[in-house]
């Protein structure tokens, strides 16, 4: 498959079977998260794969208990280790560095037949605290994996003309 279809072929995936994620898949999930850029190269990141079914079942309940979250065999938390730095353009870049990172990792799990969903919706100090995150950092998104249990719906994008200009706005 081309790039582009696999980029075509990912969907949010808000089901998963019980089949696991090989620990070889899973590897090279996370090096593709590993590989992602980031502003200067800082990789102010960490990457918490959770795996134990007890403490998966209390992220869910920390995810305002959506149950894919709780069914996905994998979720991994993505985390900023500096909330602070700035971009010369005076943007954070923790929301950006941690998204590129899911990106990579999204797409890879395409490759190897597995479907993702990012969540936001999450109370952070509870995963914090399952996750014994220090005080000063923060979790910014889960990234639930695993195999799809359904098909899942593709949802509409707006046409390029709608986004795209040329040399002005
Ligand atoms: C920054 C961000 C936050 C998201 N948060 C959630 C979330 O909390 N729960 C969820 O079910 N989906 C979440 N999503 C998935 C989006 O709803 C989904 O990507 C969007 O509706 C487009 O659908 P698609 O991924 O199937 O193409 C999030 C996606 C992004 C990029």
């Amino acid at each position: 498959m081309g790039l582009l279809s696999e980029i075509e072929s990912r969907v949010s995936v808000r089901g998963f079977t019980d089949e696991p994620v090989s620990d070889a898949q899973l590897a090279r999930i996370i090096e593709a998260g590993r590989l992602a850029p980031s502003a200067k190269n800082r990789q102010s990141w960490r990457f918490i794969v959770i795996e134990n079914k007890e403490l998966r079942s209390r992220i869910r309940d920390a995810a305002f208990g959506q149950d894919y979250v709780g069914q996905a065999p994998v979720v991994v938390a993505l985390c900023t280790t500096n909330i602070e730095y700035k971009m010369p353009n005076g943007q954070l870049s923790y929301p950006i560095d941690l998204s590129m990172a899911a990106s990579f990792m999204m797409l890879q799990a395409v490759h190897e037949g597995l479907g993702t969903c990012m969540v936001t919706t999450f109370r952070e100090e509870e995963v914090k605290s399952l996750l014994t995150v220090p005080y000063s950092m923060r979790v910014v998104m889960l990234l639930t994996i695993g195999h799809a249990s359904g098909k899942s719906q593709r949802a509409d994008r707006l046409p390029v003309k709608r986004i795209v200009s040329h040399n002005h706005w």
